[in-house]
């Protein structure tokens, strides 16, 4: 659900600006500083403001919580936290200073943390989640001595309702079934949202595939109920510094084909689309904040279904590139839509082409759900991605391809084979590397992978993410097109 959240900047100081609660930030235990006003109830409660310690005062209409420290993920984690208290309360307005380094940069971070915080998925539930906070007030008081330029701070804070609210609208995407949410309706609201950004959107059917030849993305598509889709938004402003490719995997069911998933497995296989939900979440935020660039956004989406008509281990087919592959398990089906999407998108002569996927377990095994993979050719562009990491809260880390991973993607009757000898083994590299062999020389230095099967699902709520989808990826790569692709 995207909440409507009024944020404005005062230029009234903390205690001058009017609200029903003040948000309180106690960085690093630091119960001295001038905004912790209730030291002595706060010591008989025995609140030491420790990382994600929180206390609410209703009389002293103030709500103080622990962070580790100033950095911009701890203020968007302490706001996040703030406002999943409050919103159960019958508080209808907030007020905060600006924390951090740099205010406005401050602002921005608090900002993407309560959209991010406030964030429930209820559609399908009677009782409706309770949000009275409709009004949010940043008030011209910096934490630490820093000049504050208004118009900075205001910037810093429409940023980061635009950032906040993409991810929330990816949330809601992979949050969905997929009794509500098939190939069919993705492709709908792809174009809505077009239509709503003033974007161009372009919707293929099977024809349209056929056509193209583009017999791997075809194949998974073999058994489903729904016909594929190939989603394709553009973004062209008049002044553009770099064309930015965007390529997401959008299985909006993953059963593993006739290489069938266990039930335990397959539960959460409803949000086989992080990939398409990021990709277009990055998108609507690209275009909102009027980023100097040339996007497209680029989704495969289909289900992948057993059935008579479902493509088998042991099934060649004919990918759009022309490269042959051998089908060892149909399970490895992302891959395969995948390459012919990327195939597709080269055509558009990208400086940066970068997918998103659930792709592997293996990488959920390997990094966790803390952690996103980013594979490709190119170490130094792929360090420029990961670097934006510790600022955008999106932490991810570089699985170097080699050789012998390569090796064992042979096939004895194909080109290729859709999954390694070693089967699981290194599974988020080996899928990578099979990626790659469907980027074209001219592009190999352009093109980064980034796994996200780890972080895109959330079990056990963590940081300002509730249980379901987080938006993986969303915050990571709008600060890398901010900070880095435009040069
Ligand atoms: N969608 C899955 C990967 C996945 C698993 C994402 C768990 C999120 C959580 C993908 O299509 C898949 O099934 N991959 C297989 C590949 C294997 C057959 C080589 C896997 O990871 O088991
Ligand atoms: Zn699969
Ligand atoms: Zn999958």
């Amino acid at each position: 659900m995207i909440i409507n959240m009024n944020l404005t900047y005062s230029p009234k100081k903390l205690s001058q600006s009017k609200a029903d609660c003040e948000v309180v930030l106690v960085s690093d235990r630091n119960l001295k500083h001038k905004w912790v006003r209730d030291a002595a109830v706060l010591r008989q409660l025995d609140y030491k403001g420790e990382d994600g310690e929180a206390v609410y005062l209703p009389d002293r209409k103030r709500i103080y919580v622990g962070i580790a420290s100033l950095d911009y993920d701890e203020i968007r984690q302490g706001s996040a936290a703030a406002i999943r208290q409050l919103k159960k309360y019958r508080i209808k307005s907030l007020k905060i200073g600006l924390y951090g380094d740099d205010p406005a940069a401050g602002a921005q971070a608090a900002a993407e943390g309560f959209i991010l915080g406030g964030y429930e998925f209820d559609e399908f539930k009677k009782e409706k989640a309770k949000n009275n906070i409709s009004r949010i007030v940043l008030a011209a008081d910096a934490y630490k001595a820093r000049p504050i330029d208004p118009q900075a701070v205001r910037e810093g804070i429409k940023a980061g309702k635009i950032i906040g609210e993409s991810v929330n609208y990816a949330r809601d995407l992979v949050n969905l079934p997929t009794s509500a949410l098939n190939s069919v309706e993705l492709a709908e609201r792809a174009k809505r949202l077009a239509k709503e950004i003033k974007a161009e959107a372009r919707v293929y059917g099977k024809d349209f595939l056929e056509k193209e030849g583009m017999g791997a993305f075809l194949a998974v598509n073999q058994a489903s109920a729904c016909p594929p889709r190939l989603i394709h938004l553009s973004h062209r402003p008049a002044k553009a510094d770099k064309r930015i490719v965007l390529v997401g995997k959008g299985l909006t069911y993953d059963t593993g084909g006739l290489s069938l998933k266990p039930t335990k497995g397959m539960v959460l296989m409803k949000m086989d689309m992080g990939g398409a939900g990021a990709v277009l979440g990055i998108f609507r935020a690209a275009v909102l904040l009027g980023l100097p660039l040339e996007i497209h956004a680029i989704i495969g989406a289909t289900d992948n279904a057993i059935g008579r008509h479902a493509y088998r281990p042991g099934d060649i087919l004919r990918s759009r590139s022309g490269q042959t592959i051998e089908v060892k398990n149909t399970d490895a089906e992302g891959r395969l839509v995948l390459a012919d999407c990327l195939n597709y998108a080269q055509d558009l002569e990208p400086d940066y082409i970068l997918d998103l996927a659930t792709l592997t377990g293996a990488c959920l095994v390997g990094l966790g759900h803390y952690t996103i993979g980013a594979l490709g050719y190119n170490e130094d562009l792929i360090k420029t991605i990961v670097a934006e990491g510790k600022a955008s809260g999106e932490q991810a880390a570089w699985l170097p391809f080699n050789k012998y991973i390569k090796k064992s993607l042979k096939s004895k009757v194909a080109d290729i084979s859709n999954i390694s000898q070693d089967e699981q083994i290194g599974g988020a590299i080996s899928a990578g590397m099979f990626l790659g062999a469907f980027i074209d020389k001219k592009y190999r230095d352009n093109w980064v992978h980034l796994d996200i099967a780890g972080p895109s699902l959330v079990d056990k709520p963590w940081g300002y993410h509730p249980y379901g989808a987080s938006g993986s990826g969303v915050r990571l790569i709008l600060r890398w097109l901010e900070n880095s692709a435009n040069k």
